[in-house]
């Protein structure tokens, strides 16, 4: 389209202005070429890091579209709710792709939430798009009534979805440049009571971090405008043109005075300069004017961008002279009538790209002029231009161990609740029902303090996580059917009046008299209030029953503590070892921890609990029953030992506490959780599979440091998952290591208990009590497979199978690809995985010798890990595996107009 416009300005002799969209007979010429490249191209890979969602695609395996050689799935593994649906049939023919024919509509709760695996910190475009195709039948973008709903980012308002008055084979879509806030970006479609909302497809595409450099944690960017110009016949360029599937709409002028130029030539930018990566095909074209005219304006809000007044927005303009000539061409770039840039002259086949980094246009301007500056002899030229409106991520999520902790909480007990979705405390209004949340520190992440599952129907035991609720302050199970012990770490917080909990109407209430049982709503007891007594006491007489033995190790650990807990502090001994960390006092401890107040796990050594240090700094406090020890004596050794290892793999002590009343030792603390609650966090934390041989590799790396590097050398005798912790940049480190008599130099150790974890147990050490490093590599070779199939060590259902047996029984029956964790998506590199199967079946043969060592199990794995530049490092190639050709969808049909708007 291509209007002449009267308001031209004085000096000016003629102004053109024209706002940009698709003629629709090039549209349909091009549909049919589509088709032609659609035939040709069968099979193919998806990008790196893709995540392509056919919304309403019930199909539960992946496709092909051929035409974009991107392997799109269901979407049932990242949303809960909704309804499938496909567009009514007389559009069906005529969509705009393959993706736009299905949907899923969300007629049940405010808010429903996409939850979309990624890389903490990383960038990304997420793009939805919208055809309502009537496929209710209710003809509901034409009754005359509002259409309208919303979308959010995060917890953060993105645009509206305004359908009202549009054809309802139109396609919508919504772009978003975005920084992941953790290992998850979740995508909510909000109910406004103007319709159902409503998703055709949801699109994933990781972003070089140099890019968009005005995106960050804080601020995220809408698409608004993206256009290119030349002689160009596609109505929308995107993947594999551009590398990042951006959509690039033409902006193509066929009549005088424009003219398009083109040339063969590359066309780069200035090395270093990756702030948006446009591809050269695209600089290879521009549009420009007669030389008989100086000026011309682009207007990029179309009547369907009516409120662009109210928005902030960012416009790119991308320049490069491939006049090869090499002319005088000088112009300046307005804003409507205020100068953004002059005298802008472009470089010959580089690509200039003039932007006013952070510099949004308060005005909701949506009208640049080019024009040529006096001295100039051509008048101006644009090969593409972006424009931006500012989204502003000003919101914090909850809690990111809170979030991990209610939603596991929500999978044990298999609670389907319309509100419980996206994040559970923001905002507000969308907040989850049944629990209340902690707004009080304003730039503080909110906290969960409250929980109510009051007479929900539960059954089963107490959810383990609940224990790392570490804010939570009432718990009402009350009238359920809970049965089974209550955790003594929860009883401890009971007890401490730190948490007030209602379990009264349960079946594990039957025999007790407790308060918590009786349902007399206790009175809160103050915070510092030591508990010492009541757990001394009470707490060994409750667990009688339930936990015997533990009950003793508890009474003798805090016997005589009644009488003198303040004198703790001068039970510190001298030791005649020298060493080097800090000695913690007990009454430090107690300040650290703010009194034990935060359990963060329980190891076989003893309960962990959170502490801060006097410069802020987070740590793990690892407080040892004294008999978790076979001799105390052991420990300042032991101490001394574990003080001297470093490695970036391994987890850092801090310090230690011995004296007669404390025995504990401080760790850096690790924010990310094990990889255990990684692997198994749901399908909504699903790591990908280079940060899994990643994570792997960290694992070996520090395993190798101990066994190899270390003399005389340790074996951790316990590695498993929980013992694999996450940093908070993904490394993986080891921890629980060390907490063993060190090894005489004949690699051999005689041991009269057989140490570690049921599933991880080396059969040989298990027959002879002859402890090696191989010990540690069969566990390896277990956790290296956990890592693969995302399966637990021993599998339950349906029947009992230790894990390498189960994945022996799979390779046997077919394919090495049902291994593989299907919460991969067939998003793994084939080769990469063979290597990995075939390595941790060789650390798992029976007999040790056969196993490898930690070193050449580093070596192995790193060559799994594809060789990429720094920037790349977690993605991986994907090699789709498509069970059905007959789903290929065959993406654009031949005859139609296709109409496509970004429409707000
Ligand atoms: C929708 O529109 C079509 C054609 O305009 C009409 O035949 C049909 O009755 C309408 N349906 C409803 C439910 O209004
Ligand atoms: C952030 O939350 C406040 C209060 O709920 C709300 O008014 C504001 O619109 C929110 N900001 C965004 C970008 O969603
Ligand atoms: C939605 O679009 C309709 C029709 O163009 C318009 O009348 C209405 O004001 C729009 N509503 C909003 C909130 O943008
Ligand atoms: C535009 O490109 C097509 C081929 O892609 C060519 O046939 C046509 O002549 C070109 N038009 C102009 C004005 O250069
Ligand atoms: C351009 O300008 C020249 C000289 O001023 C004139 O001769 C020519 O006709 C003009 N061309 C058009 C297409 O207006
Ligand atoms: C290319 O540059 C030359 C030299 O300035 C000029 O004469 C010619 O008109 C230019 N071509 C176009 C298409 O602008
Ligand atoms: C994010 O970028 C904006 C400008 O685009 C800047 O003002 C802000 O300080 C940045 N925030 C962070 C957290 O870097
Ligand atoms: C889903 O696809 C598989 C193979 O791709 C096919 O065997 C199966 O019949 C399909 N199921 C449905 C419900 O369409």
């Amino acid at each position: 389209m291509f209007l002449a416009s009267k308001h031209c300005k004085n000096q000016s002799r003629t102004m053109i202005s024209f706002s940009c969209s698709a003629s629709p007979k090039l549209t349909s010429i091009l549909a049919l070429l589509l088709i032609l490249v659609t035939m040709i191209q069968v099979n193919g890979q998806s990008p790196p890091g893709f995540i392509s969602i056919d919304c309403g695609w019930e199909n539960s395996s992946a496709y092909l579209n051929g035409a974009l050689n991107i392997v799109y799935s269901s979407d049932v593994w990242f949303v809960e709710g909704g309804q499938n649906h496909q567009i009514s049939p007389e559009f069906i023919e005529d969509a705009f792709n393959g993706q736009q024919k299905t949907l899923r509509s969300f007629p049940g709760g405010s808010r429903n939430c996409y939850t979309l695996p990624s890389t903490a910190g990383k960038k990304y475009l997420l793009r939805a798009m919208f055809t309502y195709g009537n496929y209710d039948r209710l003809n509901k973008t034409l009754d005359g009534s509002l259409f309208l709903f919303g979308l959010h980012i995060g917890v953060n308002f993105w645009e509206a979805v305004n359908l009202t008055n549009w054809d309802p084979s139109v396609t919508v879509f919504k772009e978003v440049l975005t920084v992941a806030p953790s290992n998850s970006v979740s995508f909510c479609l909000i109910n406004f009571g103007s319709g159902i909302p409503f998703i055709s497809s949801l699109e994933l595409r990781p972003l070089q971090d140099t890019m968009y450099p005005f995106v960050n944690t804080s601020v995220s960017v809408s698409y608004f405008k993206r256009c290119r110009f030349g002689n160009i016949t596609d109505p929308i360029t995107r993947y594999p043109v551009d590398d990042y599937d951006r959509f690039w709409e033409s902006c193509t002028f066929t009549s005088y005075p424009f003219i398009n130029l083109n040339t063969n030539k590359n066309v780069g930018s200035l090395p270093g300069n990756n702030d948006f990566n446009v591809p050269s095909a695209i600089l290879q074209q521009t549009s420009t004017l007669d030389t008989n005219y100086s000026r011309f304006s682009i207007n990029v809000a179309s009547a369907y961008n009516k409120d662009a007044l109210s928005l902030q927005l960012l416009p790119i303009f991308h320049f490069t002279e491939i006049n090869g000539s090499n002319p005088n061409r000088r112009f300046d770039i307005f804003s409507t009538g205020e100068v953004l840039f002059q005298g802008f002259s472009p470089s010959p086949l580089q690509v200039d790209s003039m932007y006013k980094s952070g510099q949004f246009l308060q005005k909701g301007d949506t009208f640049f002029t080019l024009d040529k500056t006096p001295g100039s002899s051509l008048p101006p030229l644009i090969n593409a231009f972006e424009v931006y409106s500012l989204v502003q991520m000003e919101n914090l999520t909850t809690d990111f161990n809170d979030v991990y902790n209610i939603k596991q909480i929500k999978t044990h007990y298999n609670l389907a609740r319309t509100s419980w979705n996206g994040d559970p405390c923001w905002p507000r209004e969308y907040s989850w029902e049944g629990l209340t949340c902690d707004y009080s520190k304003s730039n503080q992440n909110p906290r969960i303090v409250t929980l109510n599952l009051s007479t929900s129907g539960l059954g089963g035991r107490f959810a383990i996580l609940l224990m790392n609720m570490m804010s939570l302050e009432n718990f009402n199970l009350s009238n359920n059917k809970i049965d089974g012990p209550i955790p003594y770490y929860i009883l401890q917080r009971v007890q401490a009046g730190l948490l007030d909990l209602r379990l009264e109407g349960n079946p594990v209430c039957s025999n007790n008299k407790d308060s918590y049982c009786i349902g007399k709503k206790k009175k809160k007891r103050r915070r510092n209030t030591t508990p010492i007594l009541l757990i001394a006491v009470i707490v060994p007489v409750v667990l009688i029953s339930l936990l015997v033995g533990m009950c003793i190790l508890w009474k003798l650990y805090w016997k005589d503590k009644s009488g003198d807990n303040e004198n703790y502090a001068m039970y510190e001994e001298e030791t005649p070892l020298h060493i080097d960390i800090r000695r913690f006092t007990y009454t430090e401890l107690k300040l650290i921890t703010n009194n034990f107040h935060s359990i963060i796990g329980k190891g076989g050594f003893g309960i962990v609990y959170h502490g801060i240090l006097e410069n802020g700094d987070e740590v793990a406090v690892k407080v040892l029953m004294e008999t978790s020890i076979a001799e105390s004596t052991d420990f300042l050794p032991e101490v001394q030992t574990l003080s001297k290892v470093h490695h970036k793999n391994l987890v850092t002590l801090q310090g230690y506490c011995q004296n007669k009343k404390c025995l504990a030792l401080v760790y850096d603390f690790m924010p990310r959780g094990n990889l255990q609650q990684l692997l198994r966090g749901g399908d909504v934390y699903c790591l990908n599979w280079e940060q899994r041989l990643h994570i792997a590799l960290d694992a070996a790396q520090g395993l190798e440091y101990i066994h190899e590097l270390c003399t005389p050398s340790i074996v951790h005798r316990d590695v498993k998952t929980p013992n694999i912790l996450l940093n908070k940049n993904m490394v993986g480190i080891i921890s629980d290591f060390g907490l063993s008599p060190a090894f005489n130099d004949a690699h051999t150790h005689i041991s009269t208990v057989a140490a570690g974890t049921f599933g991880y147990l080396d059969p040989e050490y298990h027959a002879s009590f002859k402890l090696t490093v191989k010990t540690d590599i069969y566990s390896y070779g277990i956790v290296l497979l956990e890592i693969i199939t995302g399966q637990p060590p021993v599998l339950m259902d349906p029947q009992t199978i230790h894990l390498p047996n189960r994945v022996r029984q799979k390779i046997a029956n077919g394919s090495i690809h049902d291994v593989v964790d299907k919460r991969l998506l067939d998003q793994y590199d084939a080769h990469s995985l063979q290597s990995g199967v075939d390595l941790a079946m060789n650390c798992v043969e029976n007999a040790a010798i056969n196993r490898p060592t930690m070193t050449e199990v580093v070596s192995r794995l790193k060559m799994c890990l594809p060789a990429v530049p720094e920037q790349l490092h977690l993605m991986v190639t994907g090699v789709p595996t498509i069970s059905n050709e007959g789903n290929i969808q065959t993406g654009y049909s031949g005859t139609s107009e296709i109409s496509i708007l970004s429409g707000r």
